[in-house]
C-alpha cells in the first residue's frame, strides 16, 4: 500500500491537481504529533484564494475524519494532517520488507534510461592519495544507488592519462630509471624520479625545455616516447586497481583524456563553422564576457588542445556511445567554473542535451592536524589512509572482543568503511574536517555505529534461529511508540534512496540509516525481544529481521560491507 498514493488519491477528488503532483506534495512530518503524513495547504491558497488554515479545515471537512487506512485526519494550522490505522501500517511495511528482503527500496523508475558517472577520474602520474577519496567515494554511492532505481548505469573513470606532466615523467625515467628499476620498485620508483624531477628542475629551468621534447614527440606519435608513457599509465592504473578494489569499485568506461586526443580537430571544426572561435593572443577561445564568464580557453597558441576542449570531445562521445539521460561529472568545487564554461559552450553550439549534465561539486577535505604523519612526501596516499583506518579499528576489536573471528576482514570492512561513511555523511559542497575520533566513534553517527547496530540485529536473529514466517505476525504487537517509529523510518528507505540520487546527495541515506539505526537502539535498549511473550516476540523479531536487511542494504549502496559480528 503506498500511502502517499492514498492521500493523493482522496485529495484528488476535491482538488484540481494532478494526482502525482499531489503525492509529491505530501509531507512526512518529523514530529509524530502532526500526524504520519500532512498535505500541505499553502499551495494551494493562490489559486483557490483563501488562507492555508481555512483550506485544511475545509478539506478535513470534505473527506471526514476516518477513511480507510486513516484512523484519524485533521486540520492544523495550515496543515491537513493524517493518522494512520498502526496495525495495517504495520503490517503493510513488515510484510513489504519481508517479501523483497534485499530488494526492498528497488525501483523502475531508471527502466530504458541511462546514466553516465564520470567519478574518481584522476590524473595517474602520482599514487592515489585522499583528494580523490570523495570523488570517488560520492561518484560510486551515486552510481549504485541509480543502478538500484533501475538505470542503465555507466560508471566512467576519466583518467588524466595525457598532458605536460608525462613530458616530464618521460623524461625523468629516461634520465634516472630504467626498466629493470620499475620493474622492482613500481610506482614508488616512478614517484622518487618525479621527485627528483622536480627537485633538478629548481636548480636547472632548462630541464622544462627537455621534458616538453618528450611531450611533442608523443604527440607527433613517436613510438619510444608512446611505449614509455604507456607503460607510466600502466603501472599507475595498476596501483589504483588495488585501492578500487578494496572499495569494491569498478568501472565500465576507461576512456580518457589520451583517448580524446585525434578527436578535437572534429571539435575545433565545428568551432570555427559556428563562429564561436576567437583568436587572443594566439589562442583559440570562445568569448563567454556575455554569459558573465572569463573566456573559455579552446586551442594554445602552439596548437596544443586543452582541459575544456577534451572534455567537449569526450561529451559527443558519451552522448552518441551511451544516448544519457543524464551525464554526471563528480569533481572538487574548484572546477566549477570549468564545467560552467564548456557546458555553455557545448549550448552555444546548439545542443539542448547540455541540460542533461550535471557538474556535482564538493567541498574539500582536510584532517585534523596530525591526524596522519605523511610519509611521503606531502601528500597522503589513500592506501596508507586506510591502512591505518584499520589499523586503529584492529585496536578497538583486540581490546574489546579480541576473540573475534575473522578479525582482519571485520578491520578492514569497518575501518574502510568508517572512511567512506564519514566522506558521504555531510552534504557533498560542505568543507570537511577529518578526525579520527569522530569517525571510528562507534557511538557517534558514524559507519562503524550503523555496521554495529547491523551486527547486533544479526547476533539477536541468531540467538532466535532466524525470524518467523510473517505469515502468523499480530501485528498489533508493533504499534507502540518505539515500535512505530523505527517502522516508520522503514518504510521511507526507498523513498530517500530515490531522494538521494536525484538530489546527488548520497548524505540523505547515510542519514535515513543513522535514523533507523537510532531507532532500532532506543526500542532494543527498552524492549526485551527474545524473552518477551510467544506472539510478542514474533513480530518483534520480524521487525529486527527488516532492520537488518534494510541497514545491510543501505550500507552496501554507499559502499560498505556489512559484518555478521563485530
Ligand atoms: N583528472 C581531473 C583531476 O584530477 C578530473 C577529471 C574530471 N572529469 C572530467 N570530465 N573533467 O582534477
Amino acid at each position: 500500500m503506498n500511502y502517499k498514493n492514498e492521500i493523493a488519491k482522496l485529495l484528488g477528488n476535491i482538488i484540481e491537481m494532478p494526482i502525482d503532483e499531489i503525492e509529491l506534495s505530501v509531507e512526512t512530518p518529523a514530529n509524530a504529533a502532526m500526524g504520519d503524513f500532512a498535505f500541505p495547504c499553502h499551495k494551494l491558497s493562490k489559486a483557490m484564494r483563501k488562507a492555508p488554515n481555512m483550506i485544511a479545515a475545509e478539506f478535513a471537512d470534505k473527506i471526514g475524519v476516518s477513511v480507510n487506512c486513516f484512523e484519524r485526519i485533521e486540520a492544523a494550522g495550515p496543515y491537513l494532517n493524517f493518522f494512520v490505522n498502526k496495525s495495517a501500517y504495520v503490517a503493510n511495511v513488515i510484510n513489504e520488507i519481508c517479501e523483497k528482503r534485499d530488494n526492498y527500496g528497488t525501483r523502475d523508475v531508471g527502466i530504458g534510461k541511462t546514466v553516465c558517472i564520470d567519478y574518481s577520474s584522476p590524473n595517474v602520474t602520482h599514487e592515489f592519495h585522499i583528494g580523490h577519496l570523495y570523488s570517488t567515494v560520492i561518484g560510486a554511492a551515486l552510481y549504485r544507488m541509480y543502478k538500484f532505481l533501475g538505470y542503465n548505469t555507466v560508471g566512467i573513470n576519466y583518467i588524466g592519462d595525457w598532458g605536460s606532466q608525462f613530458g616530464k615523467l618521460v623524461y625523468a625515467f629516461t634520465e634516472w630509471s630504467s626498466l629493470e628499476q620499475v620493474e622492482l620498485g613500481g610506482l614508488d620508483e616512478l614517484t622518487r624520479v618525479y621527485v627528483k624531477y622536480h627537485v633538478e628542475e629548481e636548480k636547472n629551468p632548462e630541464l622544462k625545455q627537455s621534458a616538453r621534447s618528450w611531450l611533442v614527440r608523443m604527440e607527433q606519435g613517436d613510438e619510444t616516447a608512446l611505449a614509455h608513457w604507456r607503460m607510466i599509465c600502466d603501472i599507475c592504473l595498476a596501483s589504483m586497481d588495488k585501492t578500487y578494489k578494496r572499495l569494491g569499485i569498478s568501472f565500465d568506461s576507461y576512456r580518457g583524456e589520451s583517448y580524446y586526443n585525434d578527436k578535437m580537430t572534429a571539435v575545433v571544426n565545428e568551432l570555427q563553422d559556428k563562429k564561436l572561435l576567437t583568436e587572443s593572443d594566439g589562442a583559440q577561445i570562445v568569448d563567454l564576457t556575455e554569459h558573465k564568464m572569463p573566456v573559455c580557453l579552446i586551442l594554445r597558441g602552439d596548437g596544443g588542445t586543452l582541459y575544456p576542449t577534451r572534455d567537449i570531445a569526450a561529451a559527443f562521445d558519451r552522448k552518441e556511445m551511451y544516448g544519457f539521460h543524464k551525464s554526471l561529472y563528480v569533481t572538487d568545487s574548484r572546477q566549477s567554473l570549468h564545467f560552467a564554461q564548456w557546458f555553455k559552450v557545448v549550448e552555444l553550439m546548439g545542443y539542448n542535451w547540455v541540460q542533461d549534465m550535471v557538474h556535482i561539486p564538493y567541498g574539500l577535505m582536510s584532517l585534523e592536524s596530525g591526524a596522519l604523519s605523511a610519509r611521503k612526501g606531502n601528500v597522503i596516499h589513500l592506501e596508507d589512509f586506510f591502512n591505518e583506518a584499520a589499523r586503529r579499528i584492529m585496536a578497538i576489536i583486540n581490546e574489546k572482543n579480541a576473540s573475534l573471528p575473522n578479525k582482519d576482514a571485520v578491520a578492514e570492512a569497518v575501518g574502510v568503511g568508517a572512511v567512506v561513511f564519514d566522506a558521504l555523511n555531510k552534504t557533498c559542497i560542505k568543507d570537511k574536517v577529518f578526525s579520527w575520533e569522530s569517525a571510528l566513534n562507534f557511538d557517534g553517527e558514524t559507519g562503524p555505529y550503523v555496521q554495529y547496530t547491523h551486527a547486533r540485529a544479526a547476533s539477536v536473529l541468531e540467538k532466535a534461529a532466524d525470524a518467523p514466517d510473517v505469515a502468523g505476525i499480530d501485528f498489533s504487537a508493533l504499534t507502540d511508540e518505539a515500535a512505530f517509529t523505527l517502522i516508520k523510518s522503514l518504510a521511507s528507505f526507498p523513498d530517500k534512496i530515490r531522494e538521494a540520487a536525484e538530489k546527488y546527495e548520497p548524505f540523505i541515506l547515510s542519514r535515513a540509516l543513522i535514523g533507523i539505526a537510532q531507532n532500532f537502539n532506543k526500542f532494543y535498549h527498552d524492549n526485551p525481544i527474545l524473552t518477551s511473550e510467544a506472539h510478542v516476540r514474533n513480530a518483534r523479531l520480524c521487525m529486527v529481521r527488516c532492520v537488518k536487511d534494510v541497514l545491510k542494504t543501505g550500507l552496501a549502496l554507499l559502499g560498505l560491507k556489512a559484518p555478521e559480528k563485530m
